[in-house]
C-alpha cells in the first residue's frame, strides 16, 4: 500500500535527487567499521546526494549533520542515522552468543528494547543489528555476533530483538529499525575465513540457515543487509534470486535492503564488472542503498541513460528508502530523536547497568564443577589470577564501538565488591599471548593484548607463589576482545599457550582451582577439560562484567546458561552440530574406531560439549515423558510434558529442551534438531511438569522442491537437559 506524503515526495524529486536517497556515507571520525571512508559528506547532503549517514552520534553532532539535509537541501529530506548497536549502545551488555546462551527470550527482548532506548537518546534511529546469520565454524570470528549454530534456537531470538528494537510503533521517540544481517549465508564461508566464499545447496539453505532471517521478517523487520558473500555463485549484494524472488516475492518483505560496507564494490573483485555494471545488477537485483560504495551514486545516472536500468527501478528504491524514514516518524520531525536532555536520562542509568548485570549473569555457562568448587565462599584467602582478571579493555568484547570500556568492572574488581570479607590477591601470571606477531596484528584495533614488559618466567612464578599461599585459585583465561569479531578468524581455536603453560603450573600446586574462561568462540579445551579443575564460560559479559562474575563465582546466581553451539574437540572436527544427518555407515556406539564406518582414526565423532549443555550448581532429574496423543493428524498440534525435579541443593533455572527426529521423510532427516524449550525455575527438592507444543509447522521441511511440508510416517521426541536428551517417544502423523 502506498504512503501518500511519499508519493507526493517522489513526485517532486529529481532523478539524481532520488539516486542520492541510496547512498549511505560514514564521515569517519569514530570506530571504523571498514576500510573506506566518506569524502566531502557536508557537501553531498547539502545537494541531495545522500540518504543516510553512520558513524555520527549524539543529539548535537546528529542535529548538525540533519539541519545539513533538512534546511540546506533542496527538498529538505531527513536523513536516516544508522549504528551498529550489537551488544548495548553504551551499556554494553555480553556478545549476541553470550546473551543467546540464556535461552530467554524475555531477556533477549529487554536487552534489545534497552539498546534501542539509550541508542536513539544519542540520536540514532536505525540499527544494523540483528546479525542471525547461523554460523557452525567457530574459527569465524562472527560466530561471537549471533545466536550459534541451531535455526530454531537463531529465529526465536530473532524474532525477540527485531521486536525489542522496534516495539509496537518506530515512530515513537526510543524505538530503532532494525536491520537484519547478512542476508544470505554470512555465517557459512568457506573454512571459517571471514569475506570467503559460500557453497551451499538450496535443500541445506532452506532447512538450517534460512529461518532465522525469514522469522526477523515475520516480526516486522524494517531493512535488511546484503552480505559479502556469493550465494549460489552470484554475491549476495547483487543476487536477484536471494534479494528479490526470496526476500520480497516468497517472504513478503516490504522494507529496504542496504549493502553491507562497500559489498556493491566488491562485486568487481568477485568478477561480475566494473562499478557501473556491478551497480546496475545490483539495483536490478533489489538492492536499494549503497552503504559507503557510491556506485549507485556515481554511475546509476550513467545506466539509466544508457538503458541499463529505468526510473522505475531507481524510483522504486527511492520509495523504499522514503518509506523507512515515513514510518520512523522522521518526516513529520526530522529531529525527534534529538532532545539533548535524553542522553543524560537514559544512558548508562542505574536501572540499565542493573539490567546488563543480570543479562551477563543469565549468559554464563557452567562446563563443568570439580568437587564443587563453586561456588566459592565469600571469605579465605582467593588467588585471582590471569591475564583476563585485572584487564578494562577486554571486558566489552568485539563489537561494540559505542561502548566504553573505560566504564567496565573488571574481575578483580567485582571479587572485591562481592567478597568484601575474603583477601583477594592479584597475579596476571602470563601475557594472552606471547606471540608478539600475533599480539601485534590483534592489537591493530587496539591494545588489548599487550605484552607484559616482565619475562614470562617472571610472571609465572609470582602467580605460583600466589596459589601456594591461597585457598583457592581462579584463573581468568582466554580470548582478547580483538581475537573474535569481523576479521578476526582463527585456525587454532585453543587458548593460547603462555595461558596454557598459566593454567598446568597453577593446577600442579594441588590447590583447587576454577577456570573462569572467557572468548568469543567455542574454544577446544580437552587439555583443560580433563584437568581437576572447575570451568565457566563467561564469553565476553559486558560493562558489569567483574560484578557478574562475582555474583555467579560466589553463588548469588546458579548459573543457568546452556551452550548454543558445539564445542568441539579440536579444529579437524569442523563443522561439528547437533543436527548432523544419519550416514549409512555410522560409527560404533563405543566411540571406538571401526574401519569402513564413518568415523576418524584420531579423534571421536562427538564433541566435547554438545549443543544445549550447560550445568547448575544444583541437579536436575528428568522423567516421566508423555505425549498427549500417538497419532495425529496433518494441521494439529501435539504436546509432550516430562517432570523436572531439582535433586540438588540450591533453588535454580534449567532449560528443558525439545528434540525432534523425523524418522522417514523425502529428504534425509537430521538426527535430532530442537523444536522447542522452557526456561524454569525450580527451588530446592521442587518438581514441575513442564509441558511444550509442537505446532504443525514444527514437523515441516523443505522438500526437494523447495515447498515447506510435513510427510506421514513416524515422529521421535526427545527431551531433556542438553541435545544429547535421552528420554524418548513416538507419535505418528497421518
Ligand atoms: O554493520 C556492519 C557489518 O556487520 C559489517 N560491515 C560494516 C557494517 C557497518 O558498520
Amino acid at each position: 500500500q502506498r504512503i501518500p506524503e511519499v508519493e507526493q515526495l517522489l513526485q517532486k524529486m529529481t532523478i539524481e535527487e532520488k539516486i542520492g536517497q541510496l547512498n549511505l556515507l560514514t564521515p569517519g571520525g569514530g570506530v571504523a567499521t571498514g576500510e573506506v571512508v566518506s569524502k566531502d559528506v557536508g557537501t553531498k547532503i547539502k545537494s541531495g546526494q545522500v540518504g543516510g549517514l553512520f558513524g555520527v552520534a549524539g543529539p548535537a553532532k546528529v542535529r548538525k549533520a540533519q539541519e545539513l539535509a533538512v534546511k540546506e537541501s533542496r527538498l529538505g529530506i531527513p536523513l536516516l542515522i544508522g549504528s551498529d548497536v550489537i551488544h548495548g549502545y553504551k551499556t554494553t551488555y555480553p556478545i549476541p552468543l553470550g546473551l543467546s546462551s540464556s535461552w530467554d527470550m524475555d531477556l533477549v527482548k529487554q536487552a534489545a528494547q534497552m539498546a534501542a532506548r539509550e541508542a536513539t537518546a544519542d540520536g540514532i534511529n536505525w540499527n544494523f543489528s540483528p546479525m542471525v546469520d547461523i554460523a557452525r565454524d567457530p574459527r569465524w570470528g562472527r560466530i561471537a555476533e549471533g545466536a550459534g549454530e541451531d535455526p530454531y534456537l537463531g529465529s526465536k531470538i530473532a524474532e525477540a530483538m527485531v521486536k525489542g528494537y522496534q516495539g509496537n510503533d518506530l515512530a515513537a521517540s526510543h524505538t530503532m529499525l532494525a536491520c537484519v544481517k547478512h542476508f544470505a549465508l554470512y555465517g557459512a564461508v568457506e573454512a571459517g575465513r571471514d569475506y570467503h566464499s559460500v557453497d551451499m545447496s538450496k535443500i541445506k539453505m532452506f532447512n538450517q540457515y534460512m529461518q532465522p532471517y525469514k522469522a526477523a521478517i515475520d516480526a516486522g523487520a524494517a531493512s535488511v543487509m546484503s552480505s559479502f558473500n556469493d550465494v549460489d555463485g552470484v554475491p549476495a549484494t547483487g543476487n536477484k534470486w536471494l534479494l528479490t524472488d526470496v526476500l520480497r516475492d516468497q517472504w513478503g518483505f516490504e522494507g529496504f535492503v542496504v549493502s553491507d560496507y562497500t559489498s556493491l564494490n566488491e562485486m568487481i573483485p568477485h568478477g561480475l564488472g566494473d562499478l557501473q555494471a556491478v551497480s546496475a545488477l545490483a539495483l536490478k537485483a533489489g538492492l536499494d542503498m549503497d552503504m559507503v560504495g557510491e556506485g549507485f551514486l556515481t554511475t546509476l545516472k550513467k545506466s539509466l541513460d544508457e538503458g541499463k536500468v529505468t526510473e522505475a527501478d531507481i524510483t522504486n528504491a527511492c520509495r523504499r528508502v522514503l518509506e523507512a524514514k515515513y514510518i520512523s516518524g522522521l518526516l513529520d520531525d526530522p529531529y525527534k530523536y534529538l532532545d539533548s536532555k535524553r542522553p543524560k536520562k537514559d544512558i548508562l542509568t542505574d536501572e540499565n547497568r542493573a539490567l546488563a548485570r543480570k543479562l551477563a549473569t543469565r549468559s554464563f555457562v557452567l562446563l563443568k564443577n570439580h568437587n564443587n568448587i563453586l561456588p566459592l565462599e565469600k571469605k579465605g584467602k582467593i588467588a585471582l589470577i590471569g591475564p583476563l582478571a585485572d584487564s578494562r579493555e577486554n571486558m566489552l568484547g568485539t563489537w561494540a564501538p559505542t561502548g566504553d570500556f573505560n566504564l567496565a568492572v573488571t574481575i578483580l574488581e567485582g571479587f572485591n565488591n562481592i567478597a568484601s570479607e575474603a583477601t583477594v590477591h592479584y597475579a596476571k601470571g602470563a601475557n594472552i599471548s606471547d606471540d608478539a606477531d600475533f599480539a601485534k596484528n590483534v592489537n591493530s584495533l587496539g591494545e588489548r593484548i599487550m605484552i607484559d614488559e616482565r619475562s614470562p618466567e617472571t610472571m609465572l612464578q609470582e602467580a605460583v607463589d600466589l596459589a601456594k599461599t591461597s585457598d583457592v585459585v581462579v584463573a581468568v583465561v582466554g580470548e582478547a576482545t580483538e581475537m573474535s569479531g569481523e576479521s578476526a578468524s582463527r585456525t587454532d581455536i585453543s587458548i593460547p599457550e603462555s595461558q596454557k603453560k598459566l593454567i598446568r603450573a597453577l593446577v600442579a600446586t594441588g590447590k583447587p582451582v576454577a577456570l573462569v574462561l572467557m572468548s568469543g568462540r567455542p574454544l577446544t579445551i580437552p587439555e583443560e577439560f580433563n584437568m581437576p579443575v572447575s570451568i565457566i564460560q563467561v564469553w565476553h559479559p559486558g560493562v558489569e562484567a567483574g560484578n557478574a562474575i562475582a555474583d555467579v563465582v560466589f553463588g548469588d546466581y546458579n548459573p543457568s546458561g546452556k551452550l548454543t553451539a558445539t564445542w568441539p574437540v579440536n579444529v579437524g572436527q569442523i563443522p561439528v552440530y547437533h543436527s548432523v544427518k544419519a550416514t549409512g555407515r555410522p560409527a560404533p556406539e563405543s566411540g571406538e574406531f571401526q574401519k569402513f564406518r564413518s568415523n576418524y582414526l584420531d579423534a571421536t565423532n562427538a564433541p566435547l560439549l554438545p549443543f544445549g549443555y550447560g550445568l547448575s550448581y544444583s541437579t536436575f532429574d528428568y522423567s516421566n515423558l508423555k505425549l498427549n496423543k500417538k497419532e495425529i493428524n496433518q494441521g494439529e498440534e501435539i504436546t509432550a510434558t516430562v517432570t523436572v525435579t531439582n535433586t540438588g541443593n540450591y533453588d535454580g533455572e534449567e532449560v528443558v529442551q525439545l528434540y525432534l527426529r523425523d524418522v522417514v521423510r523425502s529428504i534425509t532427516p537430521p538426527k535430532r534438531q530442537l523444536k522447542g524449550f522452557q526456561k524454569i525455575m525450580l527451588k530446592k527438592g521442587e518438581r514441575k511438569e513442564v509441558a511444550i507444543t509442537l505446532s504443525p509447522d514444527d514437523l515441516k521441511f523443505y522438500n526437494a522442491q523447495l515447498e515447506f511440508v510435513s510427510e506421514p510416517g513416524e515422529f521421535e521426541v526427545f527431551v531433556g537437559t542438553n541435545s544429547n536428551a535421552e528420554l524418548s517417544e513416538t507419535f505418528t502423523l497421518k
